[in-house]
């Protein structure tokens, strides 16, 4: 029992009970953290789905308790509620109801010292007050509710900053974890997963979130053009299929860059009936290289090919045997693409990514009136010339109509005062307002400030745009 879920953290916990409900046939599961008085202490996870019978509920809350596993079920050992539970909390109680209706509940708590065996049965009225309490989860054929009471983890303070600290930084890593290893099951919208905050005192919950899907392979073209390619392995009878991917340089999507950073997350991803198990790393068939980044191979263990695995009962990490190497080795695609093609594929369109930034004609860096996200994206995408002035994008009053004044002296572009309100729409103006027509200005002008003098082509160009500009501007506040 000590032993149980040792690699579990919060969030992992929680996708292993995701895990039931997705069994169980759910559409919806809550999770909800319970405030009460200041501090945090409970939490629940809540699902529609097909709810336990009556005589199942004991093997339910059996470590190892065995049924009859469908093809294409998550669940494998029999242990996840057990040892997901008992990861986080020193309480588990588990309420259910299926389609015949009657409330069953059972509970069990780890003593102070060591770990008993015995299971408590919790009163039906008791049960039942805790399926009938407001979820707003849609109707199904059941529903079940797990309780973890005494959660470890959470922090043993009242103290409203730090509590709220902890449930900021963890609903992020809860989205983040869940949303990653369920993307498949949240963008086919066969589950949805919501969470939410509770006060005990008042039975108020704050806002209800949504998680939504983070697709690894999400990226908006492929980073290399022919990938992704499907390379398949044969031996002995069995088949591996694995899809090959490679992101785009530089890309700044959080489905690429995924907790633990982008070059930690290149490698292997196994998934098992559309849930992903295991989330980057080369598994012995390659090592981690930064020039490998933007490899990502996608690999569906199959029913037949479950035996070249093993998957911790965590079922967040998967190891592979030789005989999973050797399949890799032998992989093709129908092209004869191999695997060290692929990487090889890979490594070059890292290169090409950061050689392609280096030939593109050097810019002056932006300065104030740009955000600091809007500078970062220009660094990363275009060589800054190191011996000039940054250029600011500033607003100002105007004796004229004019749209804009470029000040080469004071580095500056400046931007007519009175059509500021009209560009706004009724949003506040700050420094770094309106980042889109900012980066356009950039984009434009930034060569302006760049020479001794402007040449006739320059005059000639900033005679039009002002002249555009202006007419546009008008037209904003008319
Ligand atoms: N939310 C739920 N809805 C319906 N039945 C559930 C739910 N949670 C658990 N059960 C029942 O309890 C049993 C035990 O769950 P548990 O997670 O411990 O093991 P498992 O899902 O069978 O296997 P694994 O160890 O791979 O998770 C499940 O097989 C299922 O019958
Ligand atoms: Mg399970």
């Amino acid at each position: 029992m000590d032993g149980l879920g040792r690699n579990h953290s919060l969030p992992t916990a929680l996708a292993d009970l995701v895990d039931n409900s997705v069994d169980a046939g759910a559409t919806d599961t809550l999770i909800r953290i319970v405030r009460n008085a200041g501090r945090l202490c409970s939490l629940y996870v809540v699902d529609n789905g097909s709810g336990i019978a009556a005589e199942a509920i004991d093997d339910a809350m059996t470590l190892g308790g065995h049924r009859k596993y469908r093809p294409g079920d998550l669940g494998r050992f029999g242990i996840g509620l057990k040892a997901a539970s008992f990861s986080q909390a020193r309480r588990l109680t588990l309420l259910s109801r299926n389609q015949r209706g009657q409330a069953v509940g059972r509970q069990w708590e780890l003593g102070p010292h060591q770990s008993g065996f015995l299971c408590g049965v919790v009163p039906e009225h008791f049960a039942a007050g805790e399926l009938a309490r407001e979820w707003n989860l849609p109707q199904g054929a059941g529903q079940t509710v797990v309780r973890w009471d005494e959660v470890t983890g959470f922090p043993a303070t009242d103290d409203p900053a730090r509590v709220e600290e902890y449930i900021s930084r963890t609903l992020v890593e809860i989205r983040q974890h869940l949303g990653l290893v369920m993307h498949r099951l949240l963008a086919a919208r066969r589950l949805k997963i919501w969470i939410e905050v509770e006060e005990a005192e008042t039975g108020e919950c704050g806002s209800r979130f949504e998680i939504s899907p983070l697709d690894p392979f999400g990226y908006m073209r492929s980073g290399k053009s022919g990938w992704p390619k499907n390379l398949v392995g044969q031996a002995d009878g069995l088949t591996l299929s694995m899809r090959c991917h490679i992101w785009p340089g530089r890309s700044q999507l959080p489905e690429f860059n995924l907790p633990g950073g982008a070059d930690s997350r290149q490698g292997l991803y196994f998934y098992r009936n559309d849930r992903l198990l295991h989330a980057g790393g080369w598994e012995g068939i390659h090592a981690g290289d930064r020039r490998l980044r933007l490899a990502r191979v996608e690999i569906d263990i199959e029913d037949d090919t479950i035996g070249l695995f093993r998957m911790n009962p965590e079922k967040s990490k998967v190891s592979a045997g030789p005989k999973f190497s050797y399949l890799c080795e032998e992989a093709r695609a129908e092209d004869s693409t191999t695997l060290a093609n692929y990487l090889q594929a890979a490594e070059t369109a890292f290169r090409d990514s950061r050689r392609r930034k280096m030939q593109r004609k050097r810019m002056i860096a932006p300065g104030r009136g740009l955000a600091p996200y809007l500078k970062k994206a220009i660094e990363r995408e275009i060589p800054i010339l190191e011996n000039e002035d940054s250029i600011d994008i500033r607003w100002t009053p105007f004796a004229n109509e004019f749209f804009f004044r470029v000040d080469r002296e004071n580095r500056t572009l400046w931007l007519n005062d009175r059509y500021r309100a009209a560009l706004l729409g009724g949003r506040r103006g700050q420094l770094n307002d309106m980042p889109v027509l900012k980066a356009l200005l950039y984009i434009l002008m930034e060569d302006l400030f760049q020479g001794e003098y402007l040449g006739p082509k320059d005059k000639d160009n900033l005679e039009i745009w002002q002249e555009l500009l202006t007419v546009a501007a008008r037209g904003e506040i008319s």
